[in-house]
């Protein structure tokens, strides 16, 4: 049986996991139920991913670094909204794409690419596939789901299901840089969310050491870095409106852990959108991505 219709059958019995997965409200939010991940699920959250999508890949001038060529099959690790599987299927129209995420994305079947499909999977327990299955595995903003006892061992099962000479790329944030006392605060706001979480916000900066960590060699590291607020032009305008929608979405996270109060929170956050309009603002932000290949 082809990997499509395994995965077709597969889709028509969702297993208990897939089944069980809830949404939870919290101020005019909405998160995964019993997941570590830190960020909404909503349709906000769809737009701002999708916005955060476009903003990196007119900044990269592309969505991908490693070097395939006509793969035949690719996973991507927690997909979102279900944009870069998409693009990347309709670029490659004889490769197989599979997304994977813990809530599938809403994508209407009807005028998405054939060979393209979405599957409902936690990733954090293992991923549901044959070794040496795909030639090219990617994940990207996954920093804010995965435990920092977990990060590795994502990156490893990412790597088992890749053929020998097959590709493996993690893109992740970074720290912000030159951050005014609003954009400051939040960012450390996010880090301590973070944290209660056993998440590690600057796991970024480590992609070469855990693709190297599990055994891939030619690992090289991409560093790309984002202006966010007015001073960076458009760029810095889309990058702003990406930041604020996505601190506006730890909201009511933090404030329920009583990391800081609602007015604290409220101060802050119009304090930071007056400084990423102040075209004398200077933050930055940092991309990290990292390639490796399963040694032939
Ligand atoms: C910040 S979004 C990134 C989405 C996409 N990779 C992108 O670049 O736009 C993180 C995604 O990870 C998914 N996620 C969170 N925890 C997960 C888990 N344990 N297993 C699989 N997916 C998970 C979320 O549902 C969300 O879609």
């Amino acid at each position: 049986m082809g990997l499509f219709q395994w995965l077709w059958k597969e889709r028509q019995q969702p297993s208990n996991e897939t089944s069980k997965r809830k949404l939870v409200k919290q101020g005019d939010r909405s998160y995964i139920e019993d997941v570590p991940y830190l960020l909404p699920k909503d349709k906000q959250e769809i737009d701002r991913l999708d916005l955060q999508h476009y903003l990196l890949r007119y900044m990269l001038q592309r969505n991908y670094f490693a070097p395939i060529h006509n793969p035949g099959r690719i996973l991507d690790i927690g997909c979102g909204t279900g944009r870069w599987a998409i693009e990347m299927a309709e670029s490659l129209p004889k490769t197989e794409v599979v997304g994977l995420d813990i809530i599938e994305p809403k994508v209407a079947i009807e005028g998405r690419p054939k060979n393209v499909l979405f599957m409902q999977r936690d990733v954090l327990k293992g991923i549901p596939f044959s070794s040496s299955l795909f030639d090219y595995t990617h994940m990207r903003f996954l920093i804010a789901a995965l435990p920092q006892n977990k990060y590795q061992d994502v990156v490893n099962a990412m790597v088992r299901v890749v053929r020998p000479g097959g590709w493996v790329e993690i893109a992740e944030p970074g720290l912000m840089i030159n951050a005014d006392t609003g954009l400051d605060t939040l960012w450390n706001w996010l880090i301590v969310l973070g944290k209660r979480r056993s998440i590690d916000m600057t796991a970024g900066e480590h992609l070469p050491r855990f693709l190297e960590n599990a055994g891939l060699t030619n690992v090289a590291l991409k560093t790309v870095t984002i202006p966010c607020g007015m001073h960076g032009g458009q760029v810095g305008e889309m990058s702003a409106k990406n930041i604020i929608s996505l601190l506006g979405g730890l909201r009511e996270p933090v404030i329920a852990l009583k990391i800081a109060t609602a007015a604290q929170f409220d101060h802050m956050f119009e304090r930071t959108k007056s400084e990423l309009a102040n075209p004398k603002g200077s933050a930055m932000g940092p991309m990290y991505i990292a390639v490796g290949q399963r040694p032939k």
